[in-house]
């Protein structure tokens, strides 16, 4: 053990001073450059197969890795399937009915296991698909950091209790986020996620019909395919151009169209509305704020080295 750490650290600082000043493993760029070369290339092809598809994958693959960094850390603990024996997150309130898109991961694993034997992570396949999506519907790409392993654990209360209500108000976001070591502006930047994909009918219904903060012609549009009662599932777009990474969402927060009430709290008066501005006006910034942002939300305590495993299956522990 002491001279593994030695050996690390030697091996550390000969590679590199910067990327090694702990003890502790981080994540790499080029980390399976020498084990899986074509790891980016099968992820990119199986994810661009998905969203021609279907362009709300890319959204819905977002939010898969949104959802497993905010529970135990960006870990594959969402991925895990409920069992007679084991209890994972997928019917936590969050992602019963809701969280997708776990049949692409299962497809990538699958092609990157025939090219790959044994080595590369669920929670590294959903960093790198959630990229992808990202990048396949317009947005800007960037570089991401592997490395992790997959949990041999999940958390049914974590996913109740850290993922944030779409009822939250902006206090509460703010400080679930810091509870994730991620700034008030990251917060905002990265619920930028919200510029592709869709919400239910039951989590925007009190927005469109009882809420006074909003544009009265968005609401009247919103409330024809999201009845007053009934009709919980149908789906609301949560900007105007929900299958395009850009920064319409933004746009629309400032003209009082967010979708969610926990969309609109981040430009009502608040101490979010000028960095709504920022990313309303510029898309550019936007676009760069929130790959940095999402690089620094993958770095959510992964489990590195020897902890955890690699998963042989997505959706079950070895
Ligand atoms: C700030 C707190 C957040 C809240 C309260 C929230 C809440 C929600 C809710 C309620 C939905 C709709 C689920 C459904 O109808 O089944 C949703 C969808 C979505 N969320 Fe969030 N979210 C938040 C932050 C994020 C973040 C940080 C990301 C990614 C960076 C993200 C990405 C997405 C995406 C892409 C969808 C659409 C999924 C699809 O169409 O399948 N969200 N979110
Ligand atoms: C992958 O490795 C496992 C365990 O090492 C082995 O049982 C399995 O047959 C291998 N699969 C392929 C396709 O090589
Ligand atoms: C509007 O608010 C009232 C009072 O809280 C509530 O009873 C009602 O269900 C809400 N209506 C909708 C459509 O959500």
């Amino acid at each position: 053990m002491a001279s593994t750490t030695t050996q690390f650290l030697l091996a550390c600082s000969i590679i590199s001073l910067l990327a090694c000043s702990s003890a502790n493993a981080q994540l790499s760029v080029n980390f399976y450059a020498g084990t899986c070369p074509t790891l980016a290339n099968i992820v990119r092809n199986v994810m661009r197969q998905a969203v021609t598809t279907e362009p709300r994958m890319g959204a819905s693959i977002l939010r898969l890795f949104f959802h497993d960094c905010f529970v135990q850390g960006c870990d594959g603990s969402i991925l895990l399937d409920d069992t007679a024996s084991f209890t994972g997150e997928q019917n936590a309130l969050p992602n019963r009915n809701s969280a997708r898109g776990f049949q692409v991961i299962d497809a990538i694993k699958t092609r990157v296991e025939a090219a790959c034997n044994n080595t590369v992570s669920c929670a590294d396949i959903l960093a790198l698909a959630a990229r992808d999506g990202v990048v396949l519907l317009g947005g800007l790409s960037w570089q991401v950091p592997l490395g992790r392993r997959d949990s041999r654990t999940a958390s049914l209360s974590g996913a109740n209790s850290d993922l944030p209500s779409p009822f939250a108000d902006l206090p509460t976001l703010i400080s679930m986020f810091a509870a994730k070591g991620l700034t008030a502006r990251e917060m905002t930047v990265l619920s930028g996620g919200h510029a592709i994909g869709f919400s239910q009918c039951s989590l925007f219904r009190n927005r469109i019909y009882n809420e006074t903060n909003i544009d009265p012609a968005f609401a009247t549009t919103r409330k024809a395919n999201c009845p007053a009662s009934g009709g919980d599932t149908r789906l609301g777009p949560f900007d105007n151009t929900p299958n395009r990474f850009d920064n319409s969402y933004y746009q629309n927060l400032v003209a009082r169209r967010g979708l969610l009430h926990s969309d609109q709290v981040l430009f009502n008066g608040g101490s979010q509305d000028a960095t709504v501005r920022t990313y309303s006006n510029s898309a550019a910034i936007f676009l760069r704020d929130f790959a940095a942002a999402m690089v620094k939300m993958g770095n959510i305590s992964p489990l590195t080295g020897t902890n955890g495993e690699i998963r042989r299956s997505c959706g079950i522990i070895n």
